[in-house]
């Protein structure tokens, strides 16, 4: 199967260590890999620094394994005046199935910030 997206903003590969007592991958790993992913998207846009200001949307679709290869796909969703809306998706290819699995999607919101960490206008 062919990903719907371009290139991933981060590929990764979860370890042991980032399981939960379930034995799946804990959640906030995965949370991590999408702030990481989205702050990315978003200091791109800015062109500078930003930081994240909320998780307005958050859905887990299906438990991550260790072994999934997972890509985490990023696109502006919403620019406002100091803040920037990003879309971040989450698939997962396993073993060597080629078939890949929507795991997670959230909307990330983050705040252009000037040196004294304050808001700064998007294309200021
Ligand atoms: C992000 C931060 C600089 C914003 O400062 P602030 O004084 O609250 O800023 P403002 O009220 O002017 O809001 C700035 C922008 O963020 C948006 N915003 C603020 N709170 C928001 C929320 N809960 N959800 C979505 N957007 C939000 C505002 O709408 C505004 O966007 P706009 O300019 O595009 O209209 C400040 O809250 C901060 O430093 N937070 C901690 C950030 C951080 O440490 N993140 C890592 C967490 S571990």
């Amino acid at each position: 199967m062919t990903s719907e997206f371009r290139d991933p903003v981060i590929r990764t590969a979860p370890m042991p260590s980032d399981c939960n007592s379930n034995g799946d991958i804990f959640g906030g790993w995965v949370l991590s890999q999408m702030d990481m992913a989205g702050g990315i998207v978003a200091a791109r846009r800015a062109n500078g620094r930003t930081v994240t200001v909320a998780v307005e949307a958050m859905t887990f679709h299906e438990p991550i394994k260790v072994g999934d290869v997972v890509s985490i796909y990023g696109e502006i969703a919403r620019v406002g005046r100091t803040s920037i809306a990003v879309k971040l998706t989450t698939i997962v290819t396993r073993k060597l199935d080629p078939g890949e699995i929507k795991v997670t999607e959230g909307i990330y919101v983050f705040v252009a910030i000037d040196d004294n960490g304050r808001p700064r206008p998007v294309d200021g």
